[in-house]
């Protein structure tokens, strides 16, 4: 069986979105829009990398409602991500969900991206070629 990866994002506002792009391209994920794509069916030795901005401290609506009804394999290996404009409260939130459903959660990446909560003023120029190169850093290392 061969292994694929998943690159499962949300975002609001596009900056989660060049990330979750950013590592995808680094590792040959197939990418998926919570918005727009149901989750995929996931096999045991498949890797999942899910990644989402950060709105009233906590992922969007989108993202946990996508999760909510989604079956992992016990054991499976993730990753999570995300960007944000003040802390990445998300990500243990991400997390916890996931571990809920038997994954193991290995590693966690995140970084700035712009704050248009915060009229843009936040974060301008974020996420910058070094957070993505840094996210793909992240992802080949999650992989392995
Ligand atoms: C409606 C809204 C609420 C936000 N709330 C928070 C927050 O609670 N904490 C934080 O650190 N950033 C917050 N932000 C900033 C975003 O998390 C940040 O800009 C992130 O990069 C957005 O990702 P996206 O472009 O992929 O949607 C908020 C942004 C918006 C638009």
């Amino acid at each position: 069986m061969t292994r694929k990866i998943y690159v499962v994002y949300g975002s609001l506002t596009g900056n989660t979105r060049k990330v979750a792009r950013a590592m995808a391209e680094t590792v040959g994920a197939t990418l998926v829009d919570v918005r727009r794509e149901a989750l995929p069916k996931v096999g045991p030795e498949d890797v999942v990398f899910v990644g989402d901005g950060v709105y009233g401290g906590r992922p969007s609506q989108a993202m946990r409602r996508a999760l909510s009804a989604w079956a992992l394999p016990m054991g499976i290996k993730a990753a999570v991500f995300g960007t944000y404009g003040g802390r990445p409260s998300q990500l243990a939130i991400l997390e916890k969900i996931l571990q809920g459903k038997g994954a193991q959660v290995v590693d966690r990446f995140s970084c700035l991206g712009r704050d248009w909560f915060l009229l843009g003023l936040v974060g301008r120029g974020r996420p910058a070629q070094e957070d993505l190169q840094a996210a793909r850093e992240f992802a080949k290392k999650v992989v392995g």
